[in-house]
């Protein structure tokens, strides 16, 4: 138990900006700082930093708190863990009261597992060092691969012995529990009996992001084929394979600084590299990428560099990773190495500045690597190369920004000597297929609603008319902004799995969200600020009602939000009357919403049109106009769908 004196001075010393910015790269944004949110999805960044008041909010999912629920929440620690996590960070003592028996089995589960991880790590590294068995035949070989001394310090690699059950027997003589040690994966529980998982074996710490072992990787220290090279701990309540990275913790502050993030393989690649003094690279340790990989190296930097050794079969293997990446709004370069090198290999038979050199040098985006890949095997077969080009089209339709799409478009052409146009059109496709799979999935209307729709929005449909949209949207929010309405989210699992999500949010999270997401800006300069003015209470932890807004000192807010609900309104009223008559009162309030957001979007999309329109008027130049182009014939498209969805639904 920690003691009541020493949890106030690390409350107190705890700076919510430093805590959060340890995990989260932020900007400041005015007395804020802003980032990606690290608990959702999100490609423009929902998630505010308040140092004067100490708090964190996520206005995208609602994710809320101070600096120790920030570390609770993100490194999955109980409090005590927080506590002394924030208490180290800081350098403050932390006195505990005397631990009771009791208090000694009450003990996290996950602590106690950290715990012996790093007992047991301290003893496979006295092993290499100190034992002959170690010293003669691990260290000499780690030493025989280049690994100098510090670097095997830094990375705390170590050595276990050779045998049944020595380290297994070292803990539970240090009053480790057995129950730990078969939760971590260290042991294995044999008829009653422990066995040493790792024996003979060269052993790798796998570090989370704050430094703590959650496994382990063990080498065997031949070249002999009869056993696997590698040993790794099984995954654990401490462990979870797909959302961890080997090396995230000594790359995460080069990662930041570089922003770029080298993707390497294996544990020895990323040591090497390390040790040529190229400190931003992780290794996704043999496994293929997975979407939480790459959120965890998102929240440093959005550019990740893939090293690939030159083994062909293993590189198309990975294509699917590329077109992750991509999704999650990243920049994506690959460097090929020469055939039969892998980066660890590599770095040992060159200079820091040849490596340098060399990665500079040799990344290409991924466009020019697979086509140079592929464009051989291709040779002379029209049918294959026309596959290999949809094959490209279909990895950037994966890319969120059409101005990023449209560079892609431009540059596969020339690679692959194909006329823009017909590539645009396959990529407008692709997209047009997604956008409708997605709105059929977003949105599912019924019959009622129909019918709700049906009674109005009989004005005459102009498309540059964006007010009366922003009119609905405060009003909602205004009225509504406390409901909680249940969406369902489409998202893609490592498996190109689409899973629906069901997540509750307020009507008011869910239209700040959309309109930050769509980067919408309100002409209306009252309702502006009305919003601002919303999200700052959220960011206060309140809800504020439109009371608040009636009773608000300035009288141009105060006024409009008076006349706003105080004059009839189709949509709430008919939401209002309708609620007599169904049951399911959320179920409209949420099309409602929808509908509104919907709305606005086409609306602004028909303003962003007339925008490039009157642009192109004044442009001279061919890439600009060319880019402008295709934004326009997206923006296009996708206004198309939107409105034939609302038409066809609503009779719009
Ligand atoms: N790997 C594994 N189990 C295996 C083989 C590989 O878990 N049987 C993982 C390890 O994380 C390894 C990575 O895949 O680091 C890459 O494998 P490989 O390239 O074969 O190993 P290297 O890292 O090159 O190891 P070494 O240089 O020691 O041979
Ligand atoms: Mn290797």
């Amino acid at each position: 138990m920690i003691k009541k004196e020493t949890i106030q001075t690390i409350i107190e010393t705890a700076r919510i900006e430093e805590v959060v910015g340890e995990f989260v790269s932020l900007k400041r944004r005015g007395v804020n700082y802003i980032g990606l949110c690290p608990f959702h999805n999100e490609k423009t960044p929902s998630f505010t930093v308040s140092p004067a008041k100490g708090i964190y909010k996520c206005f995208g999912c609602g994710a809320s708190g101070n600096a120790v629920g920030f570390v609770m929440a993100h490194e999955h620690y109980s409090y005590p863990e927080a506590l002394k996590y924030i208490a180290k960070k800081y350098g403050i003592e932390v006195k505990e009261e005397e631990i009771t028996p009791e208090d000694q089995e009450k003990m996290d589960n996950r602590e106690s597992m950290f715990a012996l991880n790093n007992f047991i790590s301290k003893y496979f590294q006295d092993n290499l060092f100190n034992s002959e068995e170690g010293k003669s035949i691990a260290l000499s070989y780690l030493k025989e691969r280049s690994f100098l001394e510090s670097t095997i310090k830094k990375f705390q690699l170590g050595y276990a012995l050779n045998g049944w059950d020595i380290y297994s027997n070292f803990a539970i003589k240090n009053g480790y529990n057995k129950d730990v040690l078969v939760k971590t994966g260290l042991s294995i529980d044999k008829e009653s009996r422990l066995i040493d998982r790792f024996k003979g074996r060269v052993i790798f710490p796998i570090h989370n992001l704050t430094g703590k072992i959650i496994g382990f990787g063990g080498r065997i220290l031949s070249s002999e084929k009869s056993t696997a090279k590698y040993l790794n701990s099984p995954e654990s309540d401490i462990y979870n394979k797909s959302k961890s990275l080997y090396g995230i913790y000594f790359a995460r502050n080069s990662i930041l600084k570089k922003n770029n993030c080298f993707l390497v393989e294996g544990y020895t690649d990323v040591i090497s590299l390390h040790q040529a003094g190229i400190e931003n690279v992780v290794a996704s340790s043999g496994t293929s990428l997975t979407i939480e990989q790459i959120k965890l190296i998102r929240r440093f930097t959005p550019n990740i560099t893939i090293l690939y050794d030159g083994d062909p079969a293993g590189i198309k293997a990975s294509f699917r990773g590329i077109d992750l990446i991509l999704t999650q709004g990243m920049n994506v370069k690959v460097v090929l190495f020469p055939e039969g090198e892998d980066p660890d290999s590599f770095a040992r038979t060159h200079s820091s500045t040849e490596i340098v050199n060399f990665l500079k040098e040799s990344a290409s985006d991924f466009i020019t690597f697979k086509a140079r890949l592929l464009l051989d095997e291709t040779k002379g077969d029209p049918a294959a190369k026309a596959e290999l080009i949809k094959e490209i089209v279909r990895s950037i339709a994966f890319i969120p920004d059409p101005i990023v799409r449209s560079v892609y478009i431009k540059e596969c052409s020339a690679v692959m000597d194909m006329a823009e146009q017909t590539l645009m059109n396959g990529l407008n496709k692709i997209l047009r297929d997604k956008f409708r799979k997605h709105q059929n999935s977003t949105v599912e209307y019924s019959e009622e609603d129909i019918v709700v729709k049906k009674n109005h929005n009989t004005q005459v449909n102009n498309p540059f008319d964006i007010a009366s949209h922003e009119d609905q949207i405060i009003r909602l929010i205004l009225l509504y902004g406390k409901e909680i309405i249940t969406l369902e989210d489409i998202i893609i699992d490592e498996n190109d799995q689409e899973i629906k999500e069901k997540k509750e949010i307020t009507v008011a999270d869910f239209i700040l969200e959309n309109i930050q997401k769509d980067e919408i800006i309100f002409t209306n300069k009252v309702y502006k600020k009305i919003l601002n003015e919303y999200a700052e209470e959220i960011n206060k932890g309140n809800l504020p009602g439109e009371e608040f807004f009636v009773n608000h000192p300035d009288k141009f807010i105060s006024d409009t939000v008076i006349n706003l609900i105080a004059s009839p309104y189709e949509l709430s009223d008919n939401w209002k009357k309708h609620q007599i008559y169904v049951l399911n009162e959320q179920d409209n309030l949420y099309k409602s919403v929808i509908t509104t957001i919907l709305s606005l979007r086409s609306k602004v999309i028909s303003r962003n049109l007339k925008e490039i329109t009157d642009k192109l008027k004044d442009l001279e130049s061919d890439a600009e106009i060319f880019v402008l182009q295709q934004q326009f014939y997206e923006l296009k498209k996708i206004a198309a769908e939107i409105d034939r969805e609302l038409k066809r639904t609503f009779n719009y």
